[in-house]
């Protein structure tokens, strides 16, 4: 299980529930990197998608503690459970947000990071793997520059 995620420099991911600068080969690398997958997403990050639609193409599983029906997702109500469904699965990528990361971490082998190198206002994080000692930077997969805000697509190991 591997997790993706856009940081920036300061490791925010979020605020007030949408990712503040999005560049859109970042949203192009996620959709064509997580194509034909399993992704475990949680349900306010699921409130930023558009009309709260399911990611087309890829099996999607929302966690929450709550009774609710979202189409086109299916729920597990704990990390564990989400893990257990997808035991199968070729692929399977956490996609967010804070919350969920941080609990499914411990989980997964990789992390694919977009590294957006800009700051701004935040209120969720991703834990800083640069400072880990369990994670090490693996690979560049790709990098440039959009609206003068350079980016690069990075793989992240657990040790
Ligand atoms: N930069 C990026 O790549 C990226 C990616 C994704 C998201 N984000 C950002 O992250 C922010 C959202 O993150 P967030 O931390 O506020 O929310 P979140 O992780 O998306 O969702 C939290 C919700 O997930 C459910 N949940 C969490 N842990 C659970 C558990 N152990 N068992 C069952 N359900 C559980 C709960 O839903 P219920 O309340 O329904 O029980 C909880 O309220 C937004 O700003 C979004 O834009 C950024």
């Amino acid at each position: 299980m591997d997790a993706i995620v856009a940081v920036y420099d300061d490791w925010g991911i979020g605020c007030e529930g949408d990712q503040p600068i999005a560049l859109s080969a970042d949203r192009k690398f996620f959709r064509r990197y997580t194509a034909g997958s399993t992704v475990i997403v949680g349900r306010k990050t699921v409130g930023s998608f558009p009309g709260q639609a399911p990611l087309p193409k890829r099996r999607n599983i929302v966690l929450t503690r709550q009774d609710i029906d979202l189409p086109g997702f299916e729920r597990a109500s704990s990390p564990e459970e989400a893990a257990a469904m997808c035991a199968g699965d070729e692929k399977v990528f956490v996609i967010g947000g804070g919350t969920v990361y941080r609990q499914m971490l411990p989980l997964c082998d990789r992390a694919i990071i977009t590294k957006v190198h800009t700051t701004t206002a935040c209120d969720t994080y991703f834990p800083n793997l640069d400072e880990s000692p369990q994670w090490e930077l693996a690979e560049t997969l790709e990098s440039g520059e959009e609206n003068g805000i350079p980016y690069e697509m990075c793989v992240y190991v657990k040790k």
